[in-house]
Parts: structure tokens; C-alpha cells; sequence
């Protein structure tokens, strides 16, 4: 099973695959968190990316497809895969075609989940993140449900930097969906519901009984 969950900045990419991840028990590959490794670890990528990610600006198509060519040859992603946060560029889509092809591979689904820009604006600079294992929550929330490490905002979730966020997603990213839709998977989900209606129908369309 290999899916593609697809949507802006604060729309629930996040929350989804952690619940398919889950229930599938195959690895969550989300470009941001590790990022935010490398980041946390101080590699030399680390320090390039940091302003970027804090500007709200995109890292280049050459380092992010190269992240994921070697991410996707790890021998875990063997049973499949869920992908989250790439690709963000027509260049990055078309470069994941090939990388797909080379290992034999295909998506199953491109999840989209559709959220308006206000509700965006709202969830993201009131979500809270795990430091430890990135996981995010609602604002209100305390501490990790799993690990119980204390929550923190994260940096790129201050105003000056979710606007730029939306405005690069719609300029740049925006345009990738096309480039799913012609090949017809994509499954477009109102992502406003609760967390859990939401979930039943990511499932749903990634065992392929919805079709949108
Ligand atoms: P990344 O970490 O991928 O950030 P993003 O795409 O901006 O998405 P988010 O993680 O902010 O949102 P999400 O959709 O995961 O939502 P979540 O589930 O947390 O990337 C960060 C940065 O890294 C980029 O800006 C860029 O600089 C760089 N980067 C990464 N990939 C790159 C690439 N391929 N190329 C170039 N640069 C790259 O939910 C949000 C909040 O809403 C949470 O509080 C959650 O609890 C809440 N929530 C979730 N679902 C619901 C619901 N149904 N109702 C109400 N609240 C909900
Ligand atoms: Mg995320």
C-alpha cells in the first residue's frame, strides 16, 4: 500500500497518516519532520534548512528529491509507504515518477484533503507539537499522548510565517494535484469534520471503496 496524502499547510496530512500509519503498519514519510531532524541534529542540511523552514519558504528540488531517493530505497518502505509533504513542486512530482518506476513501484492513492484557508490560518497558530516525536495536537492539549514530553509551538506556526506558507503552497504546490489528477487517483475528502470522521474516510479511500 502506497499512498500519497496530499493538502496545504495545517489541513491534517499529519494527524492522517499517524492514524495510517497505524493501522496499516507501514512508515510515515514526511519530508517537514525530517527536516526538522536534521535541524535538531545540526547537520550541515540542518543549518541550511532552518532559516528556510522559519521564513516559510521551500528547501530545493534537488536536495528534497535526493532526500527521497534515498529514503524510499530503506528497506521498511519494501510493504509500502505513506508520503506526506512531498512532492511540493511539479519538478519534485515529475522527479517521483521516475523514482517510483526505477523501484517498481506505483501509488494505490493520492489522498487530498480539502480545508478552506481560514480554517488553515485558525489550526495553525493554535497547533502544538511533540518535540520529541513531532506529533501534533489541538491547541488545549498539555503534553504528548506518547511520550508525555510538554508541547511547543512550532516555529514556522508564527504569524510571519504561515502566510508566506499558504502563498508558496498556492503558487507551487497547488499546481502538483493536477499532476495526479490526470493519472486519476486522487480522492478529494473535506478534511473540516472531527479528527475521527475524517479518518474513517482517509480509509476508506485507501482501501479504494470511495472515489472522488
Ligand atoms: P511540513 O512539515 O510538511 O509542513 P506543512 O505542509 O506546512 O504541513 P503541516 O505539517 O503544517 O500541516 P499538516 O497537514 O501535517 O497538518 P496537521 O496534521 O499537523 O513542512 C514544513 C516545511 O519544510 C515547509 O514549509 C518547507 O519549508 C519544508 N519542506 C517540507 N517538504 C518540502 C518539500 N517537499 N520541498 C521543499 N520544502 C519542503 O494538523 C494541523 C493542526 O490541525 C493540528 O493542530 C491538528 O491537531 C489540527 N487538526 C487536524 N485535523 C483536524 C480536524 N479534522 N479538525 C480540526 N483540527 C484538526
Ligand atoms: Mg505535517
Amino acid at each position: 500500500m502506497n499512498l500519497l496524502l496530499y493538502g496545504a499547510p495545517g489541513s491534517g496530512k499529519g494527524t492522517q497518516a499517524n492514524m495510517l500509519r497505524a493501522h496499516y503498519g507501514i512508515p510515515h514519510i514526511a519530508t517537514g519532520d525530517m527536516l526538522r531532524a536534521e535541524i535538531a541534529s545540526g547537520t550541515e542540511l540542518g543549518r541550511q534548512a532552518q532559516p528556510i523552514l522559519a521564513a516559510g519558504r521551500y528547501v530545493s528540488d534537488d536536495i528534497m528529491i535526493g532526500m527521497i531517493r534515498n529514503r524510499l530505497r530503506q528497506p521498511d518502505c519494501e510493504p509500502g509507504f505513506i508520503m506526506d509533504g512531498f512532492p511540493r513542486t511539479v519538478p519534485q512530482a515529475e522527479a517521483l515518477d521516475g523514482l517510483m518506476l526505477d523501484l517498481g513501484k506505483r501509488f494505490d492513492r493520492v489522498i487530498y484533503l480539502r480545508v478552506p484557508i481560514d480554517d488553515l490560518l485558525h489550526r495553525l497558530s493554535g497547533r502544538l507539537v511533540c518535540p520529541r516525536c513531532q506529533r501534533t495536537y489541538p491547541p488545549g492539549t498539555l503534553a504528548c499522548e506518547v511520550d508525555g514530553s510538554p508541547l511547543v509551538q512550532r516555529e514556522d506556526d508564527k504569524p510571519e510565517a504561515v502566510r508566506p506558507r499558504i502563498e508558496i503552497y498556492l503558487e507551487k504546490t497547488v499546481p502538483v494535484l493536477d499532476h495526479y489528477r490526470v493519472g486519476g487517483l486522487v480522492s478529494e475528502i473535506d478534511g473540516r469534520g472531527t479528527i475521527e470522521e475524517i479518518s474513517r474516510q482517509v480509509l476508506a479511500a485507501a482501501n479504494g471503496r470511495v472515489k472522488a
